[in-house]
């Protein structure tokens, strides 16, 4: 039933999917407390699935940094996490992901063992749009800009757990030839899919490096939340009934990020298990590809 729903696709990325998988999951549950006097860092934490996520974090102990563009703006989501969740420690940090320079700023002000960094901030742009050292906004937001906050903090994350949050939209995706999105006219979801889809094939590459810290990418489903409302409203529209909530598709980060003992590192998550990376021949890299992927990303984000 499981394998089912993975392949039929959407029953699986909706609530449907979630309420057959979870039920067999209560004995599988972090216990409570379980992040008890530790640190979590969610990036794009204002909204969605990343409130969602944090509010999962501390509910289970942990103290979480809440990494917003504008933190004005992110003063009624502090309000109700607090109000939610009146025992947990919150902190609002500034950061735009996609700047490199702000990322920098940024890691050399956290202090201290962080056991979960959640790469959760995305952006889905109607036109090409560059981050402020002239890299792809899909690209800078969704894989340099986390590559490089993770190595920045490696001294921090060694006991830690690394999750990039992708979408199943990467199944439809091949790694890009053209990273930056610069020889074709300019596709916003496809932009968005190929950079998603370049998260899920460094990930083995990135755990590798960064033994034994863990590193998992892991898809949401399809939630109800301001980024998909404002992306991709006609979706939104004919799927609400079946859209997952926020709290729903942060469930398996959440789980990634407290179940005990920690599941295998550099694997692609959906629903508390493992899914294939691929569904179509014509999406499989080479290893060329991907070595040359690697670096390039590695080089634009200044590691
Ligand atoms: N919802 C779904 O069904 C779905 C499906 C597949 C994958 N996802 C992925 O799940 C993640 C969360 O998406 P969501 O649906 O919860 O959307 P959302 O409500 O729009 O949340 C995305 C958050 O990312 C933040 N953000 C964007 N660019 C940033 C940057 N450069 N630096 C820091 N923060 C930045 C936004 O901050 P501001 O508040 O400043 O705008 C926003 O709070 C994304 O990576 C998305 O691709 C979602």
């Amino acid at each position: 039933m499981d394998t089912l729903l993975d392949r039929t696709v959407i029953p699986g990325y909706t609530r449907i999917g979630y309420g057959l998988r979870s039920r067999s999951w209560p004995s599988d549950d972090p216990a409570p407390g379980s992040l008890a006097g530790k640190t979590a860092v969610v990036t794009g934490a204002r909204s969605g699935l990343g409130k969602a996520t944090a509010a999962g974090l501390a509910r289970l102990g942990a103290a979480v940094h809440l990494v917003v563009r504008d933190a004005s703006r992110a003063a009624d989501t502090l309000a109700e996490l607090q109000r939610d969740i009146p025992d947990a420690t919150f902190v609002v940090d500034e950061c735009d992901i996609s700047d490199l320079d702000a990322v920098r700023r940024y890691a050399a002000g956290l202090t201290g063992p962080i056991h979960a960094l959640v790469h959760n901030a995305g952006v889905m742009p109607a036109r090409r749009t560059e981050s402020p050292q002239g890299h792809e906004l899909t690209l800078a937001t969704h894989v340099l800009g986390p590559l490089l906050l993770t190595e920045l903090l490696r001294p921090n994350l060694t006991d830690g757990r690394v999750i990039l949050i992708t979408s199943g939209g990467m199944y439809t995706q091949p790694l890009p030839a053209d990273p930056e999105y610069r020889d074709e006219p300019y596709r916003g979801a496809t932009a968005y899919a190929r950079s998603k889809r370049i998260q899920v094939a460094v990930t083995p590459l990135l755990a590798a490096d960064l033994a034994p810290t863990f590193v998992a990418t892991t898809h949401p489903g399809w939630s109800e939340t301001p980024g998909l409302t404002d992306s991709l409203p006609g979706f939104t529209k004919l799927t609400k009934p079946f859209l997952r909530t926020p709290e729903e598709g942060a469930d398996t980060t959440v789980w990634l990020a407290a179940t005990q003992p920690a599941p295998p590192t550099g694997k692609f998550w959906h629903d508390r298990r493992t899914r294939p990376t691929h569904y179509l021949k014509r999406t499989q890299e080479s290893p060329e590809a991907l070595d040359a992927i690697w670096t390039y990303c590695r080089r634009a984000a200044g590691i």
